[in-house]
């Protein structure tokens, strides 16, 4: 497709705003350092063995460490949890540790941070990283499972958040 047949981001994310997600907040831990990151891209690719894939922006430096630390978690995110979903999507613009001072963490056996209240956590090796358009592709096998209570779910869905 030439750039003059290429669909308008801006219609692209309009569109997309109809696009109901699961509010997730993917983790990583590298030495001393953690991140996280508020996500609606990811989702299930297979339950044999089990994989998800998770997509970070490319163009922040910050993700870099996705990729370096070869883990992640991936922690579904129930409607109180809105605030925190706030904290690691940003806003506030607090430092890494203040934002993970705001709940409570497992380590499963990957080490990357589990959020111990998550509706469902997928604790995962990196199999492969991929640069697409702008944005990097995280493909995980899942090592270990995590489920807190049930809850209403956190959405996302016409540009705001929602319970489910
Ligand atoms: C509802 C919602 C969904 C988001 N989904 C994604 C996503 O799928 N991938 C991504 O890289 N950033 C996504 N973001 C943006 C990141 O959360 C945000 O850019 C990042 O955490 C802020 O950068 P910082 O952590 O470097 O301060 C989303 C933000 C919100 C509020």
């Amino acid at each position: 497709m030439t750039n003059a047949e290429m669909i308008d981001p801006a219609l692209y994310r309009n569109a997309m705003s109809r696009y109901a997600g699961h509010v997730q907040i993917v983790t990583t831990t590298d030495g001393q350092e953690r991140r996280g990151v508020t996500v609606t891209a990811a989702c299930s690719v297979s339950d044999s063995p089990a994989t998800v894939l998770v997509c970070v922006n490319a163009t922040n430096a910050s993700n870099a460490i996705f990729e370096k630390s070869g883990r992640f978690a991936l922690n579904s995110l129930a409607g109180h949890h809105r605030p925190l979903a706030e904290a690691f999507a940003g806003i506030g613009k607090l430092p890494a540790e203040e934002r993970f001072a705001k709940a409570q963490w497992l380590s499963l056996v990957t080490g990357a941070p589990v959020l111990s209240d998550a509706l469902a956590s997928f604790d995962c090796t990196l199999l492969e990283a991929k640069v697409v358009a702008t944005h990097i592709v995280l493909l995980g096998k899942v090592e270990a499972l995590h489920m807190g209570p049930p809850s209403p779910a956190l959405i996302y869905f016409e540009r705001a958040f929602k319970e489910l």
